[in-house]
């Protein structure tokens, strides 16, 4: 029989701690473009995830594959620099497993960030959205992160999500990003499993179960942080907008193919809106102590 998952939990944690003695209480987890943040972190310590006993290796451009371990904001934090997604091959399981491994290290809070696909009529390339709350299309259709046997050391068989994304960490950002002049989109994001991008109809059917955003990652990992009892910030950079047009007539003339390639774009457009995020999460982390 396979080595059961807290077995697994604290083997990762146990190689952790040879590298960092920092008890984080705040995870991160730095989507497409987003894995420089990082650099703000003060004594940041690299673990690389090829170090780290049951960890699968990250495999994506622009996802470095390590945890940095140190101080941000005078709070002792995790950061994954880099996400592991459901497209690579891994299991839901094994994605989510670096969220576990957030928890057994100390942490009470989980602040996502990804790069997603606008979905709402008023978005705009470079806005961010406060992910407010998400459908886990994946895990409806049957690949939940929770399937399979439950250890009630690590949470509940059945968890609520009644309140996935932490109302008052919510309003936190809300009050921050008005300090900071930033606006902030407040939306609902829809986990698809990737790698291939949605099809016009594919956008308009998430448009009409009411996503404002899609991506490949986040939902999974929130469900599992909050089986873990994790509060939850959710943010979305929105890297393009997904507009869902119908196809085009064969008659009319094909626009030339775009010279870039799409993932690239979801790269630059994470670029910038780094210094928006990255002064949205820093001013979150300044007055978490006041919510905790
Ligand atoms: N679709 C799915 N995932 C994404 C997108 C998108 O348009 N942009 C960034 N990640």
């Amino acid at each position: 029989m396979s080595m059961h998952l807290s077995e697994q939990i604290q083997a990762s944690v146990a190689a952790i701690r040879q590298y960092s003695d920092t008890e984080p209480l705040v995870g991160l987890i730095l989507g497409s473009g987003l894995g420089t943040l990082v650099e703000s972190i003060e004594g940041g310590v690299a673990v690389p995830y090829d170090q780290i006993p049951h960890m699968a290796p990250s495999t994506v451009l622009g996802h470095q594959g390590q945890f940095i371990l140190g101080r941000l904001a005078d709070l002792p934090v995790v950061a994954m620099q880099g996400r592991l997604h459901f497209y690579e091959g891994y299991s839901m399981g094994q994605t989510t497993f670096p969220v576990r491994v957030m928890r057994a290290l100390g942490c009470q809070v989980l602040i996502v960030t990804n790069a997603a696909g606008g979905i709402h009529p008023d978005y705009q390339v470079g806005d961010v959205m406060r992910i407010v709350d998400h459908v886990n299309l994946l895990g409806m259709a049957g690949n939940n992160p929770l399937y399979g046997p439950n250890d009630p050391a690590l949470g509940p068989r059945f968890v609520e999500l009644g309140e996935a994304y932490d109302l008052e960490l919510g309003a936190l950002a809300d009050e921050v990003a008005g300090e900071l002049d930033l606006s902030l989109q407040h939306g609902i994001y829809a986990q698809l499993s990737g790698p291939s991008f949605e099809t016009p109809a594919e956008i308009r059917f998430l448009r009409l179960i009411g996503a404002d955003a899609v991506g490949m990652s986040t939902a999974a990992e929130v469900v599992v942080a909050r089986h873990g009892g994790m509060r939850v910030l959710g943010f979305s950079h929105i890297s393009n907008v997904a507009l869902g047009e119908p196809p085009r007539a064969p008659a009319e003339p094909q626009p030339a193919l775009a010279a870039a390639d799409p993932h690239h774009e979801v790269l630059e457009a994470g670029r910038r809106a780094i210094p928006h995020l990255e002064a949205l999460i820093r001013g979150v982390l300044q007055r978490l102590p006041e919510v905790l």
